[in-house]
């Protein structure tokens, strides 16, 4: 059994495996100070696409990685859209699709983490603006759903930027990421089920590994008949969009696939 202070020499065998000459290149991004984010304040004036624009680091309002927006633009919300932001907490990209929405349609926001969510509730009623969403605590499998437009589902996931920042390397395991990709299906499968046919879902982590990226959506093709949209970004992966902080001026990780709901 590895021993505690094994954890950090286990990440990076294991990712300089799966990115191999980029690895060195990417920690080094992954250990540098955020520098690009978006900020949205209680200005209703600003829209999402004002939003687009802004990449320096003002003090006021909830700030977010400008990577993660793109996720959610590819979700291409439409005004009148029934959203479910499935594991919405603490709600960046739940303040963005209010603002898509513009105070049209119906987002519902939840998450399995009362704690979590109180402070999603909290974020809404600052920066929200618009109030046509409602708070669901519990976990999005057991929920009692409608069917829905546009679904996101931002899965909870192995963070590895995260774990550098907090300085908490040395308890890394292989395992968590197997572990959490098993889960990450499971929430993906429940989320395509109350998708409209004709409806798109936006599967996305900020994890690196790609077992909770790509190996999710494969695994998950193989039991269900969804459409992957293709990505027109600059880093594809074999399913999705991958924004990487060593190629997009330190922004993500974010990791994002769009998949169609045949309407047949
Ligand atoms: C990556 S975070 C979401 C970040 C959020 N989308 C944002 O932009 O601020 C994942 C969230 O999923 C929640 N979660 C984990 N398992 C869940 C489940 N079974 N049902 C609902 N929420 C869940 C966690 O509590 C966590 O808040």
């Amino acid at each position: 059994m590895a021993r505690k202070k094994d954890g950090k020499d286990l990440f990076e065998k294991y990712f300089h495996e799966e990115y191999q000459d980029r690895w060195p290149h990417l920690y080094h991004a992954m250990q540098a100070d955020r520098q690009r984010y978006i900020s949205i304040t209680q200005d209703p004036e600003l829209t999402y696409k004002a939003l687009i624009g802004l990449t320096d680091h003002p003090a006021e309002g909830y700030h977010i990685d400008p990577a993660s927006m793109e996720a959610v633009l590819a979700l291409d919300i439409q005004k009148g859209d029934r959203v479910w932001d499935a594991c919405a907490a603490p709600g960046g990209k739940a303040l963005i699709i209010l603002r898509i929405l513009a105070g049209s349609g119906m987002l519902t926001v939840s998450d399995i983490s009362s704690s979590r969510a109180h402070r999603l509730r909290r974020n809404l009623e600052q920066f929200g603006i618009y109030k046509n969403y409602e708070v669901n605590i519990g976990d999005m499998i057991e929920m009692q759903c409608p069917v829905f437009d546009k679904i996101l589902l931002d899965a909870p996931c192995s963070s590895e930027r995260h774990w550098i920042e907090k300085d908490m390397l040395d308890d890394w395991r292989v395992g968590r990421t197997r572990h959490l990709s098993v889960r990450q299906h499971a929430l993906l499968c429940r989320a395509w089920d109350v998708l409209k046919p004709g409806g798109l879902l936006v599967y996305s982590t900020c994890s690196i590994s790609k077992k909770e990226n790509d190996g999710v959506i494969k695994q998950f093709l193989k039991k269900r008949n969804a459409v992957v949209k293709p990505s027109y970004h600059a880093e594809k992966s074999e399913y999705g969009t991958m924004i990487l902080p060593d190629t997009h001026m330190g922004q993500g990780p974010i990791y994002f696939c769009v998949l169609e709901k045949p309407t047949i």
